[in-house]
């Protein structure tokens, strides 16, 4: 079988550390592995207007800055199809369909939309005109869910990189698939989840340590930030509240430069910049012993971050200055994708019985019905 990899992000800002480890990073090494037949990359801007619908400009801007991220972490439009999610409207008519299969009941049970009413304040028993919070939710966010399990079936994905919050919608998107196929017939193919493989990489949280990295709580080092920005988000960083003179004992778990060391270091990091040390586990040991700073260890972690974003930027400041070419490049990503997602909207529509005018045997059949029923019966 063909392996088949979809993903995307929605475009409501430019994109941080908590996406790059989460799933930027993989979709990269995917991509280079030349393991994968097509590898589907997608701007959500339907799904972000679903909790935007009065902010249009907000997602039409940040769609080329999500692309440019994109390009700036080593996606290559050579090898990796870029595309724009409502530019392909297959993606309509499939979701429109999948929602005969799924009830209210069971998206009222998805917990990543549970979490995001609470967060974007949608008072679930608001009535219109309440002022204190966003009047009710939305019914085209209720039902994102189905549209994601349309974004990934459309494209026959196999594997799908994701977050951790993404979970329940690969749950459901599963659940879909196994009704429509048992309801009419084998068409679309179950995917997988790809996680992160480290707990840091799941869920990295933002420089207060208190939560994930999210734009709506500031605590995001994004990466297009300048270095300098940078190291001033490290240096502010949340450490261990208890370690308060150098020869104190630390804590390493929920030390958030230590979270981040888990997501970005690797061996030959030391060499370069801390050669004192031979591994994360030594720079950990020291400093639950005590007698190592928090500075020496934010200098350190400055030092891979800029590493790791230094050819990032670079390769975004390159592409920032062909924003033209950046369009045209979504604009072929998108044509492409649509005829990928068209053929299969032609198996969908063969199997749910809707593909009246390419069924000759239908009409055919019909029409012989009425004319024998003509014939056969009595004149009058
Ligand atoms: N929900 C994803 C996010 O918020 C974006 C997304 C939309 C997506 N459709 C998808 C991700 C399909 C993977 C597959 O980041």
């Amino acid at each position: 079988m063909e392996k088949i990899i979809l993903t995307g992000d929605r475009p409501t800002g430019k994109l941080h550390l908590g996406h790059y480890v989460g799933s930027l990073r993989r979709r990269v090494e995917l991509q280079d592995s030349g393991l994968y037949d097509r590898i589907f990359i997608m701007i959500a801007d339907a799904q972000a207007l679903t909790d935007n619908a009065d902010d249009p400009d907000k997602v039409r801007r940040n769609v080329v800055e999500v692309a440019l991220d994109y390009l700036a972490c080593g996606l290559d439009p050579t090898r990796s199809t870029l595309f724009i999610q409502s530019q392909v409207p297959e993606l309509c008519e499939l979701a429109f369909y999948y929602m005969n299969l799924v009830t209210v009941q069971r998206l009222q049970r998805n917990p990543t939309v549970k979490a995001e009413i609470q967060l974007r304040g949608f008072a679930e028993g608001a009535v219109e005109g309440d002022t204190q919070q966003r009047p009710g939710i939305p019914v085209g966010f209720f039902t994102y869910p189905i549209s994601q399990a349309a974004d990934i079936t459309a494209f026959k994905a196999t594997t799908v990189p994701v977050g951790e919050d993404q979970e329940p919608m690969l749950e459901q998107t599963r659940e879909i698939v196994h009704k429509f196929n048992s309801v009419y017939g084998e068409v679309l193919v179950e995917p997988e989840i790809l996680l992160p493989d480290n707990a840091a990489c799941l869920r990295l949280p933002g420089t207060d340590g208190k939560a994930k990295m999210s734009k709506s709580l500031g605590n995001c080092i994004y990466l297009s930030d300048p270095a300098d920005e940078v190291r001033r988000k490290v240096m502010g960083m949340y450490t261990d509240p208890d370690h308060l003179r150098v020869e104190d004992p630390g804590k390493v778990e929920g030390n958030t430069v230590f979270t981040y060391l888990d997501a970005f270091c690797r061996p030959e990091h030391f060499g370069r910049h801390l050669p004192d040390y031979a591994s994360l586990d030594e720079l950990k040991a020291h400093y639950r012993r005590g007698g190592l700073g928090d500075v020496k260890v934010k200098r350190f972690l400055i030092a891979v971050l800029d590493e790791t974003l230094e050819p990032v930027r670079r390769r975004r400041a390159e592409w920032e200055q062909r924003i033209e070419e950046v369009y045209a490049i979504l604009d072929a990503g998108s044509a492409a994708a649509r005829e990928r997602a068209a053929a299969t909207l032609g198996e969908v529509r063969r199997a749910m019985r809707i593909d009246y005018f390419a069924d000759r045997s239908l009409i055919e059949s019909q029409a012989a019905d009425y004319r024998n029923a003509r014939r056969e019966a009595p004149k009058r």
